[in-house]
């Protein structure tokens, strides 16, 4: 009940004696547009533990065209036969590709009837009536058809299937394409995909298989795409910026086993897969040419990571073998950005897209101050990121070049008086370059460091978000379950701090964003996800990051100060006509009460309408999330048009624990849709705050 008190206060709109007044001035901040673009938020993806290969990569299909490394053996993993079939790996005089050397073979042996296979995709198949487009390779002489189907791997039910004529020959691979439409919905996601075949058409029973490959509907629509609700999901972010392809994947574990963007390019036929560094083979599906498709499809600036010769054992590159991993980098700006005409352009338009894409930042390398510290670290600042830079402003001095490591690197901040740790081992960048900062931290921290960047020099949050709770011993106790409610209002705290220097910090990354369920090792993602799209669930700081996006700014607004336990930053928004921005965050209030802030923007006049987006955890645990498995949302948005009163002030509350956007475009969409007018009362879902037992916790993990 105390909770719901709080809500209707929060909604009343009526402080008498504001503790929080905040003045913004109409003119003197500082321009977010230095680097060329609106400052924005975005996200990193990398392909960590299955949130691109059975994750946004929309393939159903897992170890479609029996991928190997060193480090992960071919195999038949995740199929089962049909009718007693024998199903082996084979490496034929002749395969499918020098990609693809492995194939599948399928053996009748002493089936009767239909023999073949099926597949369990990533934890299931999420089985529904729309239209699904597959494909296989087949080897071996068939006079007759196959059946591909989607059933049920609990029951006997069938839910569509398909007979696509054989063009199958004795000695080549012939492809079949198919389109699949269920008839029915499946009732759950436990659902396989079946491809038989009739032996007696086949010379001696036996048929070889590759390159099995199915997909749903895409998001835009894209041949080999993105999953559609998960993309929609990021979408739903507004974010400007996509970071790619990582993370610790650019990196490789061992020299030679870093991302090879070349590797991913063309047919699915010619990418050879690679081991990553997650745990799994990967596929190579969700390459260069579709990490740019989707940030031309959502609108994205991309930040590209160029491997700049460490692995993450430690071992590094000497300066003589360093040079060809530059020219990489300098093919692979190339391909993204090079007229058609240049010879890495003209594949480019080769693969379909003649214009060149946009590409303003690239990254060299990633956490070079980490893995191999301190001899890895000292080959950064000595010869890898000199070298690199000089040749990537030789060739193209538009590009911001950014360094891996944070002007805090390797030894870090006092979050409290934000001296450096280690003075001595930081590094010097030329003056155009740009820092990366990726703090994972405590909510208290992510408050402490609010003015972090009011005296550095440019750089990216390349990776941010809330990961630990409030006890000071950050990673012995490991991560949260999930994101959960104190983390985003953290998170909130720093993205002001970080949003109010935007003219030296042109974006902010969330990072990782996807987990699947069903394998992962980080908890912490904006996004979580299993084959079923109903468990996709936006995180806690999904609505947080969410709510900033949607309200951005180009310029910042000088405001006064007096920050604790409400934090603010203000800005205008030329793009829509001057409108204003306040975002605030409460965190720590004495005794758990509500602040009154009333906030003034120099020129508004008495009457003049604005909305006041406001986001609480009416359940009043800071610990709680928003669970998969629950289904459950914590976060109540509510929204409302507020009136400037005599003084041109607007007056409103902030619980404990709460995150608000106050805009005078009282047009603009909010995530959760248009305002509602005049001062109605908020709807109050119920968000639910049960709590799952013991459900993906480590152990030991108790709540406070
Ligand atoms: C086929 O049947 C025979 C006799 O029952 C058995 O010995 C043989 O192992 C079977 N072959 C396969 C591939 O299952
Ligand atoms: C259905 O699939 C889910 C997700 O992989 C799994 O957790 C569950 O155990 C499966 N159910 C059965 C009955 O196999
Ligand atoms: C399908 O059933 C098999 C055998 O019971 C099981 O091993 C597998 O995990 C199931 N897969 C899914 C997606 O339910
Ligand atoms: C079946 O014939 C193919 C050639 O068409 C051959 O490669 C394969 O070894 C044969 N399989 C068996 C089980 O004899
Ligand atoms: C990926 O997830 C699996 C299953 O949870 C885990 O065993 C593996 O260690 C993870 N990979 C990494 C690199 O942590
Ligand atoms: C570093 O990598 C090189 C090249 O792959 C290899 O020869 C060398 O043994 C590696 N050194 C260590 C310490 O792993
Ligand atoms: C500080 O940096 C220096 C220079 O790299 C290094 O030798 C020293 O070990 C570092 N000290 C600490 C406490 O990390
Ligand atoms: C919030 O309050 C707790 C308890 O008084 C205190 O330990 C912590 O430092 C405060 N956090 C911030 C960011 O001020
Ligand atoms: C930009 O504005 C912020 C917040 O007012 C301030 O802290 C920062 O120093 C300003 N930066 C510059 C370069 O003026
Ligand atoms: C920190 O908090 C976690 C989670 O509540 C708990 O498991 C751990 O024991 C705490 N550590 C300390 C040193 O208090």
């Amino acid at each position: 009940m105390g909770s719901l008190t709080k809500a209707v206060l929060a909604a009343g709109c009526i402080a008498s004696a504001a503790a929080v007044n905040v003045q913004v001035k109409s003119s003197g901040g500082n321009s977010t547009s230095h680097y060329g673009v609106k400052y924005g938020y975005g996200f990193l993806h990398e392909d960590i533990n299955n949130s691109g290969d059975g994750g946004i990569y929309a393939e159903l299909i897992q170890n479609r065209a029996f991928q190997y490394s060193d480090a992960y053996p071919v195999s038949t993993d995740h199929y089962y036969p049909i009718n007693g079939a024998g199903l082996s790996i084979q490496f034929l005089g002749k395969p499918l590709s020098d990609a693809l050397p492995a194939s599948m073979r399928v053996n009748a042996a002493n089936g009767t009837g239909a023999v073949g296979f099926e597949n369990e995709g990533y934890w299931g198949m999420d089985v529904k009536q729309q239209k699904y487009t597959g494909s296989f390779w087949v080897k071996g002489a068939y006079d007759g058809s196959f059946t591909a189907s989607l059933k049920s791997n609990l029951t006997d039910d069938v839910f569509g299937s398909v007979e696509i004529e054989s063009k199958s020959v004795a000695n080549d691979w012939t492809e079949h394409e198919f389109v699949l439409e269920p008839t029915e919905d499946a009732p759950n996601s436990n659902n396989t995909f079946a491809v038989t075949f009739d032996p007696a058409g086949t010379s001696n029973g036996t048929l070889d298989f590759n390159l099995i490959s199915l997909f749903p509907p895409t998001y835009k629509d894209r041949k080999n795409g993105l999953r559609i609700d998960l993309a929609e999901a990021l979408e739903g972010l507004n974010p400007s910026f996509l970071r790619f392809p990582g993370g610790n994947m650019l990196e490789g574990l061992t020299l030679g086993t870093e991302w090879d963007w070349k590797d991913t390019l063309g047919p699915l036929k010619n990418r050879p897969g690679f081991q990553g560094v997650w745990g799994y083979q990967q596929t190579h599906g969700l390459g260069i040419v579709e990490y740019l498709e989707w940030a031309e499809d959502m609108g994205l600036e991309i930040v590209v990571g160029c491997y700049a010769g460490l692995a993450l054992d430690g071992n590094f590159t000497t300066p003589e073998e360093l040079k060809p991993f530059i020219d990489d980098c300098l093919n692979e700006i190339e391909f993204i950005k090079g007229p058609a005409d240049s010879e890495w352009g003209s594949r480019r338009a080769e693969l379909g897209h003649p214009e060149p894409y946009k590409l303003d930042y690239v990254e060299v390398g990633n956490e070079d101050w980490l893995a191999g510290y301190p001899a890895g670290w000292e080959s950064y600042k000595q010869y890898r990121f000199p070298m690199f830079y000089e040749a990537l402003k030789a060739a193209h001095p538009e590009i911001t070049v950014v360094g891996s490591a944070a002007s805090s690197d390797p030894g870090g901040i006092d979050p409290i008086t934000l001296e450096l740790n280690n003075a001595t081992d930081v590094v010097t960048y030329p003056e155009d370059v740009l820092g990366d900062y990726h703090p994972y931290r405590e909510p208290d921290e992510l408050v402490y460091e609010f003015d972090r960047f009011d005296n550095d020099y440019g750089h990216i949050i390349g990776e941010v978000a809330a990961t630990h709770v409030n006890n000071g011993t950050r990673w012995e106790d490991g991560l949260y379950y999930f994101p959960w409610w104190i983390g985003s209002v953290g998170e909130a705290v720093s993205l002001i701090g970080y949003e109010r220097n935007s003219d030296r910090i042109p974006g902010t990354f969330y990072a990782p964003v996807l987990r699947n369920m069903n394998r992962w090792q980080w908890a912490i993602t904006i996004l979580q996800f299993a084959a079923d799209p109903a468990l996709t669930t936006r995180s806690t700081s999904w609505y947080v990051w969410s709510l900033f996006a949607h309200h951005p700014i180009t310029h910042t607004l000088p405001t006064n100060g007096g920050y604790g336990p409400v934090w603010w930053g203000a800005g205008v928004d030329e793009d829509r006509n001057g409108a204003k921005v306040w975002k605030g965050a409460c965190y720590n209030t004495t005794d758990g009460a509500d602040e009154a802030v009333s906030v003034r923007f120099e020129g508004v006049k008495r009457g003049q309408k604005a909305t006041l987006t406001l986001l609480t955890n009416p359940g009043g645990d800071p610990y709680d999330y928003n669970d998969p498995l629950e289904g459950n949302n914590i976060v109540q948005s509510e929204t409302q048009v507020l009136i400037a009163d005599r003084k041109g002030s607007f007056h409103f509350n902030m619980p404990q624990l709460s995150v608000a956007v106050l805009d005078t475009d009282v047009e603009v969409e909010a995530p959760g849709g248009k305002p509602k007018p005049g001062h109605g009362k908020p709807g109050h879902g119920k968000p639910g705050h049960g709590k799952p037992p013991g459900y993906g916790k480590p152990p030991g993990y108790g709540r406070k």
